[in-house]
């Protein structure tokens, strides 16, 4: 097992009575999963994609890659939701929040929000720099994706030309008419990409989706691969919550909600690991916020946020349960040393690790939160490599489709996602929203 699940704080809500209690539900969502029964079942390509997996468009991708790596400075990578979250979580996961400053193409994020500032920023900062991009939409008609990318396919075409420019753009799409990038891509001849159908976005970051800017950047994708399917196997084996820990976590969550717990605080000791918390949030929100129901995850680094949020976990209103992320080895540790004078009196951690202390205090925590009446579960990988992200990744999306069957959610749609687009459309007066943008604007007018 390249991940440890430790309980040892999990309380009493999630004891061993009470999950042999709700083991036959369990056993009912992973039949459900494995068998294609359940709601949004024709989402489910994430199952045995580790080792289903296009091996022609994987050779493709890698070699997209080296190209990449080979005339790019900087490459942009646009999309939003589950089309950038998994990519910039393994890049900033295995090659650190610093990743640009390692010496290959440096990878920006855009198209993620509609601020000019940002887009701005970025555009000064491509300057004259070598730039590739690589547009990235499943439905291929997300509007902060397509503005964004319509600036930036402007900017390489002025400065390329349209023909280098177009050998310079990467589009990752489905491959229908629903998409307009995928018009777009085969009307401009862009190497094209497939986000395939039974993949929903929060579950694609083993796609060309995340597997093309994850190479990119420098990432081992092979043995990014290889953990995940080493994950699909070992929770694949058994419907057993005790013999099968993502099955076991997906129905501690469900103990939890069913006791009152409202929010899932996801913690890590890593800032590494920052965007692998944004990646969980989408993950866990996307699938079970709906039908009035569903925790909230809410994510924190630490020791960081235990001199911000740390207080209301500790005293506030007794809502969440903690699930810490760490990870057992640092690659890189540094030891302390004696000063003269011992000025501020840390003289006795001489010759100690800061790996040590920054062990120390996830143990400290865990105890006085659990004792803070906040239940706390605790997920480990050895390293911050490939091949551990790939089993993560793999463990918590297993993790979040079990959960949500036995919430009894289907855990591949998000329709709640649509209702601010509509609102959007009808404002910036997108046709078709004609008598939807006169209302919102008579509401907008008479609230001032
Ligand atoms: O998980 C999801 O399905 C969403 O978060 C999508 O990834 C997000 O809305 C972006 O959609 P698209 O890839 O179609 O642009």
């Amino acid at each position: 097992m390249a991940i440890y699940f430790d309980s040892t704080y999990a309380g009493s809500l999630a004891s061993e009575n009470a999950l042999r209690a709700i083991a036959g539900e369990a056993a009912t969502a992973y039949a459900d999963l494995h068998g294609g029964k359940g709601k949004g079942n024709d989402f489910l390509g994430w199952l045995t994609l580790p080792r289903d997996y296009d091996k022609e468009e994987y050779a493709r991708i890698k070699l997209a890659a080296q190209r990449i790596r080979k005339q790019s400075q900087v490459l942009i990578v646009i999309g939003i939701g589950g089309s950038y979250l998994g990519a910039r979580a393994a890049i900033e996961f295995c090659k650190t929040q610093e990743h640009n400053r390692e010496g290959g193409p440096e990878v920006y994020f855009a198209g993620n929000s509609l601020s000019p500032n940002t887009l701005a920023g970025l555009l000064a900062y491509c300057g004259d720099k070598d730039v590739s991009v690589n547009v990235i939409s499943k439905s291929g008609t997300t509007t902060e994706c397509s503005v964004v990318f319509r600036v930036f396919k402007e900017m390489l075409e002025k400065r390329y030309g349209k023909e280098e420019a177009a050998e310079r753009i990467y589009a990752t799409t489905e491959y229908s008419d629903r998409s307009k990038l995928n018009a777009l891509a085969l009307q401009e001849g862009y190497e094209r990409f497939l986000v395939p159908d039974p993949v929903g976005g929060r579950y694609s970051v083993l796609t060309a989706v995340g597997l093309l800017p994850i190479a990119a950047a420098g990432v081992d994708t092979d043995a990014l691969l290889k953990g995940a399917q080493d994950a699909m196997e070992e929770y694949s084996r058994s419907d057993d919550l005790f013999q099968n820990d993502a099955l076991r976590y997906a129905a501690m969550r469900n103990l939890y909600y069913r006791a009152g717990k409202k929010i899932e605080f996801f913690a890590s000791t890593e800032p590494d690991l920052t965007m692998l918390g944004e990646w969980l949030k989408q993950l866990f929100a996307e699938s079970e916020g709906k039908e009035l129901r569903g925790l909230f995850p809410a994510s924190a680094v630490y020791t960081t946020d235990l001199h911000s949020v740390g207080q209301y976990v500790q005293q506030g209103e007794r809502i969440l349960f903690e699930t810490m992320l760490n990870l057992r080895q640092p690659a890189e540790d540094i030891t302390l040393t004696e000063i003269p004078g011992d000025i501020d009196g840390l003289n006795f951690l001489d010759g100690q690790k800061l790996s040590f202390l920054n062990r120390q205090a996830l143990e400290g925590t865990r105890i006085a939160h659990f004792d803070g009446g906040v239940p706390n579960l605790l997920i480990e990988a050895d390293h911050a490599d490939e091949y551990h992200l790939g089993w993560l990744f793999y463990f918590f999306e297993k993790a979040c489709a079990l959960s949500g069957y036995i919430l009894g959610v289907n855990p591949f749609d998000q329709p709640g996602v649509e209702a601010y687009k509509d609102n959007m459309f009808a404002l910036i007066g997108k046709p078709g929203y004609e008598k939807m943008s006169k209302e919102l604007k008579e509401r907008i007018e008479n609230n001032k």
